[in-house]
């Protein structure tokens, strides 16, 4: 054979592998609204970056007709490129391809690229578009789905790992992206669940779609199975992108530092007014958090899901931080179940991959309720405190109102090794309310006064005057200063200049034992 005609067999073969499924099913593809895999790849990756591993791979199954018909590629794109210039490895599966089932073979390909990541330290993007397990496959395919969960779990904490479900992604394959960091579902054309509409129906009678079932809505509100929820592929594949420019390569590492931006003037100016003078009043911890950090740099994390916390990353002087923080706008900032799992999650990985911790603090304490007693609140609310506790990162609290209760503890306290914890002067920190607080302790008194209403104010005055302020506190160096508003962002980048370095430990252990 001439060396022009293996050149020529070479361009027909990678052709081939580009036209996936072939040009009929693209077009199916286009007209769901969904771009095909490489598309994908090519609008998330800088331009040009794209390098692919795999390309020629064929299944080996002979069974149901996979002996007359084979695709190079197998249903899955893999490879390696870059994001703002930082390596990244990336998988998307090609629905044009036996629907992107997941053979042996895709599946290698797949651990391949995962085994890569773990060893150079790079991140993992998996965008995924697959009808599940390929059937005609049976166990070969199920044991594929095994070895790439066991990677999710090995990567874990070791770089960050990325899901995008662009598609379907149904059964037990909806355990892969469930073990990585952050899940975007593109709204209206993916799903996610366990048993579809179908098993949902003989089994427990329930008429329901695959989109209320499991689509982007449904988990972005209800179950918070997916962090972000986009209006389309390129939106998500954007939103990657950003998220990305938040992160380290890998838990060695810290993320990158651009440079700085201050904070829109018109909401810094603000801050000193946010906080209404009745502590019933609720208020946006958003107009604070904006007021502060660089910018519109803030990128929410689980915007839509238990809005009584709000978390996300943002900048700090060009510094990438994770925030955390309770939203009196949403049940007057009281943590609960889903709150407490919503935040620890989130210090967890940002503690894993070295992102700062800033905390903003109004919380009147955790959710009263059998609802929330009988849901395991005490099991679930331990999941913050243990992020908390364990957490190694530079961490800092500002107190903006109230932190009352068991939930100031939680909440990044000096107690549990925050490195600079601040309050307003607008801040309540004490065991409760003084309504509360003043009913239980003087209920006696004011019962035998001959003016009770008079007898409870004069109470009230007493315990605010006493209790509900951060001066008590700050005797006692449970806070480190109690700071104008305004002041708040020079003061946060100046203790993030000292604590960057911060080198803390835990004992010697196998591993924790994390309240589930
Ligand atoms: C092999 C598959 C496939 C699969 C789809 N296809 N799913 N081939 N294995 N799992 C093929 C179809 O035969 C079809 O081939 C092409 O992909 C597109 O499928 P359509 O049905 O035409 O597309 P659509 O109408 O969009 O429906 C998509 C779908 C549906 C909802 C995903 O295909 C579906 O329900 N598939 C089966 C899903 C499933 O039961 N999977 C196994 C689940 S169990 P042609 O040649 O016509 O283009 C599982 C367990 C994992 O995954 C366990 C891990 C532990």
């Amino acid at each position: 054979m001439e060396n022009k005609d293996k050149i020529e067999r070479l361009e027909l073969l990678r052709e081939e592998s580009r036209l996936g499924g072939g040009k009929d099913r693209i077009e199916k593809q286009h007209k769901a609204g969904k771009l095909t895999a490489r598309e994908r790849v090519n609008l998330l990756l800088d331009k040009n970056s794209f390098e692919e591993i795999g390309a020629f791979v064929r299944h080996r199954s002979r069974d149901f007709g996979l002996d007359k018909i084979s695709y190079p590629g197998d249903g899955v794109v893999t490879g390696y490129g870059k994001i703002n210039g930082r390596p990244v490895y990336v998988f998307s599966q090609d629905f044009t391809v036996f629907g992107g089932s997941l053979s042996e073979t895709h599946a290698e390909k797949i651990c391949k690229i995962m085994d890569l990541a773990i060893k150079n330290g790079v991140p993992v993007i998996g965008l995924n578009d697959s009808g599940g397990a390929r059937i005609q496959e049976g166990v070969t395919s199920l044991g594929g789905y095994a070895e790439v969960f066991w990677r999710n779990s090995m990567a874990s904490g070791v770089v960050p790992q990325i899901s995008a479900v662009m598609g379907p992604c149904a059964g037990g394959a909806v355990y892969s992206p469930a073990i990585t960091d952050f899940i975007f579902m593109v709204e209206n054309t993916s799903f996610m669940f366990v048993t579809g509409p179908n098993v949902v129906k003989t089994v427990t009678h329930e008429e329901v779609t695959s989109e209320d079932l499991g689509g982007a809505s449904a988990h972005s509100t209800k179950s918070g199975v997916s962090h972000f929820s986009v209006p389309n592929d390129a939106e998500c594949l954007l939103g990657i992108r950003r998220l990305m420019s938040y992160l380290p390569q890998n838990c060695e590492e810290k993320a990158p530092k651009i440079p700085s931006q201050k904070p829109d003037s018109s909401l810094e100016s603000k801050l000193s007014e946010i906080v209404p003078a009745n502590p019933n009043k609720p208020y946006d911890m958003k107009d604070v958090i904006k007021g502060i950090v660089d910018q519109d740099s803030f990128m929410e994390v689980h915007e839509n899901y238990a809005d009584n916390i709000v978390i996300g990353f943002a900048r700090l002087d060009g510094r990438s931080v994770g925030i955390v923080a309770n939203q009196p706008l949403s049940l007057a900032g009281c943590l609960d179940i889903d709150a407490s799992v919503k935040g620890a999650r989130f210090v967890r990985f940002c503690d894993a991959f070295n992102i700062p911790l800033v905390v903003f603090e109004d919380v009147p304490g955790f959710l009263p309720g059998t609802d929330q007693e009988w849901g395991g609140i005490i099991k679930h609310g331990a999941k913050l405190l243990y992020a908390f506790c364990e957490a190694t990162v530079p961490k800092v609290t500002v107190i903006t109102r109230k932190a009352y209760g068991g939930a100031y503890d939680v909440m990044n306290s000096k107690h549990i090794r925050a490195d600079y914890n601040v309050a307003w002067p607008t801040a309540e920190i004490a065991v409760m309310g003084t309504k509360g607080a003043v009913e239980i302790i003087f209920r006696r008194e004011i019962l035998k006064s001959d003016n009770p209403a008079e007898a409870q104010k004069k109470f009230e005055d007493e315990y605010e005057q006493m209790f509900a302020n951060p001066y008590r506190a700050a005797e006692r160096g449970y806070i480190d200063d109690i700071i104008l508003p305004e002041e708040t962002r020079e003061k946060l980048i100046k203790a993030f200049e000292v604590i960057q370095h911060k080198a803390d430990s835990v004992p010697r252990k196998k591993h924790d034992n994390l309240p589930l």
